[in-house]
């Protein structure tokens, strides 16, 4: 499958995105770790999470799908059963990495297999603190890799110092921590995304944290809730960019998270002209959520590098797009975690840029970006990598020609209607503006204005 973009005049769209790609896998997991029905609503149907999902049921859990986007989870407070086969994790490096905290714990034994690309991304960062705390993880793969055999048991609690930043490993670890004895702490070297801590406290479980330490203690049980998934703030980035970067564009997001350990992109934004305006409505469920609302101006050059990285990390190759198109320069340092994603995202957004004619200079750990407002249409590859199948179908909006991106079908890991909203916005047709006084409920709680769109 292919997609096939030419230029777009201004964008005037109103628009909601998919539920939250991580909030999903992780209400999937947690909900099973609570003692009764949790009611799952504006759950992401992506490739990625229903690959939890069919991990969750091979482990014993009810789980039930009455109609999209909802889906029941019948907690068993963790007592899962031993799988029949392996569990297939897809594209998911979530659905692993997460999923080994709690498989570390159970008392038989699972593997994980996953795609061509899963099977190449490294494992060690979860195998080191969960053997540590006593589970037994051996990667039958070549340099730490899939599949990973976890021969689960009696764990006890741990300080862990992450070497890097990521949710995913923190994650594990407290998963894990839930069933072990005594205290687990984990210190980050920078925030990473917090839906996991968010999710137990709302869970009723609680994670205290003291500067970089987050630490749990062993033993409680989630009392279960009905969760509602906000909208994935990633996915609301590729529609940001494509109305910030073009004057004249105006664009409103709602019922969109806000969490302030993901919205890095909207900081970005501002630092390079960008007119928005964010209003958190909900701050409910352990999440903020709310509306976005940009209008395009002319985007300058920036600097992205410390502890910013990891709150912008998926959104790296948007904003690559964001750079190509402002004026002057825009250097990315300290995100060698690019190298390990999906694909190489360094070495994929330097390719296709340069296909399309801007000047890139790739480092080890990140890039220097030179904006051109003149993009040319090109044939360029997804890489197997929805993030960067979707970045460069909004650069093909603003390129003179025909952009094809080759083997779009991982678009569907995070966001099957990516198409269909492309489609409507282009067309103009992504408009559903309700009067102003509908529209009002936006502010009821808290309102926090990042830099009023005015003109
Ligand atoms: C995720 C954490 C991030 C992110 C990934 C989802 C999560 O990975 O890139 O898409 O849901 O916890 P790392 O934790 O490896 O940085």
């Amino acid at each position: 499958m292919q997609f096939k973009v030419t230029k777009s005049s201004t964008i005037t769209a109103e628009l909601t995105v998919p539920g939250d790609k991580s909030i999903s896998h992780r209400a999937l997991m947690l909900g099973a770790l609570t003692n009764g029905t949790c009611v799952i609503t504006n759950f992401l149907e992506g490739e990625d999470c229903l690959s939890t999902m069919e991990a969750m049921r091979k482990l014993g859990v009810q789980i039930e799908h009455p109609e999209p986007g909802t889906v029941v989870v019948h907690g068993c407070r963790g007592k899962f059963t031993a799988p029949e086969s392996d569990l297939d994790c897809g594209n998911s490096g979530t659905t692993v990495r997460l999923l080994s905290g709690i498989l570390a714990a159970q008392p038989f034994q699972t593997r994980m297999v996953g795609d061509a690309s899963l099977s190449q991304r490294p494992m060690r960062r979860v195998i080191q603190p969960l053997t540590e705390m006593g589970a037994r993880l051996t990667a039958q793969g070549e340099r730490d890799t899939l599949p990973l055999l976890i021969d689960g048991g009696p764990l006890t609690g741990i300080r862990y110092e992450m070497p890097h930043a990521s949710a995913q490993v923190k994650s594990a670890i407290l998963l894990a921590g839930l069933f072990a004895s005594g205290k687990t702490t984990v210190v980050e070297p920078a925030p990473s995304r917090d839906h996991t801590e968010r999710m137990l406290e709302y869970f009723l479980v609680r994670t205290t944290r003291e500067g970089n330490e987050i630490s749990i203690q062993g033993g409680q049980t989630l009392e279960s809730r009905d969760f509602k998934v906000p909208g994935d703030i990633s996915s609301a980035a590729f529609w940001l960019v494509a109305a910030a970067a073009q004057p004249g564009s105006s664009l409103l997001i709602d019922n969109v998270g806000l969490n302030p350990t993901r919205n890095g992109i909207l900081g970005v934004l501002l630092r390079m002209g960008a007119r928005l305006r964010e209003v958190v409505s909900v701050v409910d469920e352990g999440e903020l959520s709310g509306t976005i609302e940009i209008n395009g101006a002319k985007l300058t050059g920036t600097v992205i590098e410390g502890e910013e990285i990891p709150n912008v990390i998926d959104e790296i190759p948007i904003i690559a797009i964001a750079a190509a198109l402002a004026e002057g320069k825009t250097t990315i340092r300290g995100a060698k975690e690019l190298r390990v994603k999906e694909t190489d995202r360094i070495a994929a957004i330097a390719k296709n840029l340069k296909a399309m004619g801007v000047e890139v200079v790739e480092f080890d750990d990140g890039m220097e970006i030179t904006g051109t407002r003149k993009l040319r249409g090109a044939k360029l590859e997804s890489f197997g990598d929805h993030r960067i199948a979707m970045a460069f179908a909004i650069a093909g909006l603003f390129a003179e020609g025909e952009t094809i991106i080759e083997n779009v079908e991982c678009v569907a890991t995070s966001y099957p209607t990516f198409e269909e909203t492309l489609r409507l916005v282009r067309s103009g047709k992504a408009i559903r503006r309700k009067p102003a006084t509908e529209r009002g409920t936006v502010g009821a709680s808290v309102q926090r204005n990042r830099n009023p769109a005015s003109e």
